[in-house]
């Protein structure tokens, strides 16, 4: 159990800095508040850390972070999935340097303390009648989260002991994540490399703009303008596809799961072309051909084949650090109060159960890594940019606020559905007037935060 005294003290007057329709600059730019969310919202809900298709085999690890603390996620000989804080016990250096590997065992480079992958110590050099004490008392083991948790192959952790069930967690955001999956193969997705992107700037606007349709037609206008000029139809299309979202028509909008996660579906676009907004063969030149063959070879499997390769025209946000966004898993990464790792995961399929053949797969999962030609490799450069010069601009201490009041008070807009989830118009700002009031929520609360150092079967 770690002691919560030395975090008590109260920083802010959360309802101050958090109001219905504003939040104020100190959220983005306060180191105090930063290093408060390292312990209230990446210490205190379940966070994503890694997903189990990274470390498939006995005796496989991959590093993560649970907001800015190093993990080495294992799976131990039985098939257990442990997340163990990558930090030496004897003096605190990381263990582990690798991205992933297979090891039964962890050796510190510091003075060769060794660790086996369900976190205990094994053995330290030179033992002088030191080490027999040292291997028998937990407290040299490795502290390990103490809740960890999948959801159909996505791994979660939590330190907080009062935290929910994940399932309770996720709640209605579940529906969502259960049909981006069972549209694959055996319902399941494997995850493959990722594009590594950075920027300087908080982490919460990346989660902020993940839920934001009112910047797409602005911010991302050249790639629609690029996205339209390789469809024959229809040029205006994705942008009006934006514009004439109004509450009454609502061809697109986006849903409050809670817990302060989001939903945003753009699945009418289906009805036109498999892949809707995003589709592969708009992207690049290229597509076209590249679908082409594919129907030459394959004749009327490759439509379903596309559906599959395309990207789901939806959004999925899971509070605090997941998103999935057409066919990746993006995951958000605090490095600093003004730096921030945004890294999207690849996703392929598996020929489950050996219908679809070697080659069908192969054609299928390279044309799933050309929708990153999309996303991020084209428009999350406007993304970044945006974050980046909001940082900057925050940097007025006087100009206090940060208004996402959009569509907030005009009559009929918002639906509370029956389920308690939220729906409106997918330009307004209501998913970030939700969402951080779960985050004020948690910054006021106070977690019942421990570590674990037994070693459980
Ligand atoms: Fe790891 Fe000394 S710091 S063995
Ligand atoms: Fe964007």
């Amino acid at each position: 159990k770690v002691s919560n005294r030395l975090r008590n003290a109260p920083l802010y007057d959360w309802d101050e800095l958090v109001q219905e329709d504003r939040v104020h600059r100190l959220l983005y730019t306060d180191p105090a508040i930063f290093d408060a969310e390292m312990t209230h919202i990446f210490g205190g809900t379940w966070v994503y850390l890694a997903h189990e298709s990274q470390i498939p085999n006995p005796n496989d690890f991959i590093t993560a972070k649970l907001g800015l603390r190093p993990l080495i996620m294992t799976r131990d000989e039985n098939g257990v999935i442990r997340a163990l804080y990558n930090r030496c016990t004897h003096r605190g250096t990381t263990l582990c340097r690798w991205d992933r590997g297979n090891s039964r065992s962890f050796q510190c480079p510091y003075h060769g303390w060794n660790f086996a992958n369900t976190g205990k110590l094994r053995g330290v050099p030179w033992a002088d009648g030191y080490a027999e004490k040292l291997v028998k008392d937990p407290k040299y083991n490795l502290a390990q989260v103490p809740r960890v948790e999948s959801y159909r192959g996505f791994i979660f952790g939590t330190l907080n002991l009062d935290a929910p069930p994940l399932g309770d967690y996720l709640g209605p955001i579940r529906k969502p994540i259960d049909e981006w999956l069972d549209r694959n193969p055996g319902g399941k997705v494997i995850v493959c490399e990722a594009n590594r992107l950075k920027y300087k700037g908080n982490w919460k606007l990346a989660y902020d703009n993940s839920g934001d349709g009112y910047h797409v037609v602005y911010s991302h206008r050249s790639l629609l303008e690029t996205e339209n000029r390789f469809r024959d139809e229809d040029t205006s299309k994705g942008m009006s596809y934006y514009q004439t979202s109004s509450p009454d028509s609502l061809p697109m909008y986006i849903q409050y799961m809670g817990n302060g996660h989001h939903f945003k579906d753009k699945r009418p676009n289906l009805q036109s072309r498999p892949g809707g907004l995003w589709a592969i063969e708009s992207l690049h030149p290229g597509m076209e051909h590249v679908q082409g063959k594919l129907r030459q070879r394959y004749g009327e499997r490759a439509e379903s084949m596309l559906d599959l390769a395309g990207s789901e025209p939806v959004n999925i946000n899971v509070f605090p650090n997941l998103s999935l966004l057409g066919n990746h898993i993006q995951v958000f990464q605090p490095v600093s109060m003004e730096e921030t790792d945004a890294i999207w995961y690849g996703t392929m399929i598996e020929d489950v159960d050996g219908t679809l053949g070697e080659d069908v797969v192969k054609d299928i999962n390279a044309l799933r890594m050309r929708t990153q030609e999309g996303f991020p490799n084209f428009g999350e450069v406007d993304d970044i940019t945006n974050f980046e010069q909001i940082q900057r601009g925050l940097m007025c201490p006087e100009d206090e606020w940060i208004y996402m009041n959009r569509g907030l008070g005009i009559p009929d807009r918002i639906h509370t559905l029956e389920d308690g989830t939220i729906k409106g118009p997918a330009t307004d700002e209501l998913f970030m007037r939700e969402y951080i009031r779960e985050w004020k929520r948690l910054m006021k609360a106070e977690p019942n935060i421990a570590i674990e150092r037994e070693i459980r079967a």
